[in-house]
């Protein structure tokens, strides 16, 4: 079925799925977030469970997510209408492509206003803010940028105009060109600070912190964050990839690409941590320091280092672009779906849903000031207002629970032979492999954690 392709067109060239796909994955989660919860949360045995996630859950729900798309060619939701019908089952499962969309709009809120930091750290940069920066000072820098809404604000607007009018002109234009050359270019710039952290910071204690488990500093809590940063970090759970696997051709690997974006996206993010925790432990800074983690270490280093204001310049700029193409994939959903369903123009579909994101966003800017304020997560005390909340409530929640759902729906409802068929793959171990992870490993994993989480296991 579905040999037509998507009204919102194709990807051009067999490499542009993986392209924009790693482009969607790469973002604020691997370079911002993961070092920020992993310091947050203990280091190595909360490290430790993200990768078992990423390779026993992500990889499988990623697998079947782009399945779906591609078979279903459409927005989330309406993919899952028809993909349902098709396959004899009940209406409810275009649930999970609302809330995949209602987690997406959630999502790019908050990711704009981060992105927006990412933006100005561009210009603090480039006019020698960070030269010969120290700890106390990277702290006044950031505390300055994050205690004023309105600068936040018109960065947070900048970020958001950005990415409508990427989406507004179809994903597709641009994406892949972005994507080609400055992934690349984020990856070896990355690599250049762990060779700074490796001769400057303590390097030795940051890997220790990063790689050797401490179980008992393991809470419950930390392990659901653990497993919903993995569906966050590749974007899993709620149809973005989907969206891009509607506009694949039928000859791609779904497999191999699978593989392929889960290791790219999880190298990015180890190199982050290996450039960051050095620094932290070497300038006395802390590594629970929360969302402004790489914000407070990063520009010491580019400030203390031989060409330190071009590099950190380029730095963040790479940093804004690997967000702008997660935050496309984002909206996409929402604005296929508007384009489906009422018949909109592209145009008008973006303007809309990026009005109503930013507006949910000014919730985040007054987190980091004027509406701080502290909640219990699993035993620990939040301390970022409704920021925290949001993120709490999509990544640790909505996420695991569409991935869950997409794969009972891959492993469960469809019948073998159309997963066989959408995968073409033999049937052999690899595909029998998969069908095992998406019926039983995926599904538990995520409701093992979750009881975990609740005191129950
Ligand atoms: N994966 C992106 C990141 O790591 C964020 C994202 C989540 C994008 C969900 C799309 C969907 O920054």
């Amino acid at each position: 079925m579905a040999v037509t392709p998507s009204i919102h067109g194709m990807w051009s060239t067999r490499l542009a799925f993986i392209l924009a796909a790693t482009g969607s994955a790469v973002g604020l989660g691997n370079v911002w977030k993961f070092p920020y919860i992993t310091g947050e949360n203990g280091g190595g045995a909360f490290v430790l469970i993200y990768l078992l996630c990423v390779l026993f859950i992500g990889i499988p729900i990623m697998m079947a997510e782009i399945l779906i798309g591609r078979r279903g060619r459409q927005s989330p939701i309406n993919t899952m209408r028809t993909l349902a019908q098709a396959e004899n089952r009940h209406g409810f499962w275009q649930l999970v492509g609302w809330g995949g969309m209602i987690a997406g709009f959630l999502i790019i809120s908050y990711y704009s206003v981060i992105a927006g930091w990412a933006l100005a750290y561009v210009f603090r940069a480039a006019d020698g803010h960070f030269t010969a920066l120290t700890g106390p000072e990277a702290e006044a820098l950031f505390g300055d940028l994050v205690g004023d809404p309105e600068r936040l604000l018109a960065w947070h607007t900048i970020f958001m105009v950005m990415t409508a009018i990427v989406v507004s002109r179809g994903v597709r234009s641009g994406l892949e060109q972005a994507v080609r050359f400055l992934m690349p270019a984020l990856f070896l710039l990355l690599l250049a600070l762990v060779g700074y952290a490796l001769n400057t910071g303590q390097f030795m204690q940051g890997l220790e912190f990063l790689f050797v488990p401490h179980f008992e500093k393991l809470t419950a809590g930390a392990v659901i964050t653990a497993m919903g940063h993995a569906f966050f970090t590749l974007s899993l759970g709620m149809g973005a990839i989907m969206m891009y696997g509607s506009y694949l051709d039928r000859h791609t690997s779904i497999t191999r690409s699978a593989v392929l974006i889960a290791l790219l996206d999880t190298l990015v993010a180890l190199l982050a941590g290996m450039a960051i925790f050095p620094i932290v432990f070497a300038n006395g800074l802390e590594p629970g320091a929360g969302p402004g983690l790489v914000f407070l270490t990063l520009p010491i280093a580019f400030g203390n280092m031989a060409g330190g204001l071009f590099f950190g310049t380029l730095f963040f700029i790479l940093l804004v672009f690997a967000a702008w193409t997660s935050a496309i994939s984002l909206i996409e959903p929402a604005v296929a779906w508007l384009v489906e369903n009422q018949g909109m123009q592209r145009v008008r579909a973006t303007v809309i849903v990026a009005i109503l994101a930013w507006f949910l966003g000014i919730l985040t800017i007054l987190s980091f000031n004027q509406w701080a304020f502290s909640f219990p997560f699993a035993g620990e005390v939040k301390s970022n207002g409704i920021f925290d909340l949001i993120d709490i409530l999509t990544a640790n929640f909505m996420l695991p629970l569409g991935g869950l759902a997409m794969a009972v729906f891959a492993g469960w409802m469809m019948a073998r032979r159309s997963t066989l068929e959408e995968l073409q793959l033999p049937d052999g171990w690899i595909y029998r492999s998969w069908r095992f992870a998406v019926r039983y490993i995926s599904p538990l994993g995520v409701l093992l954690v979750f009881l975990h989480g609740m005191g129950v296991l």
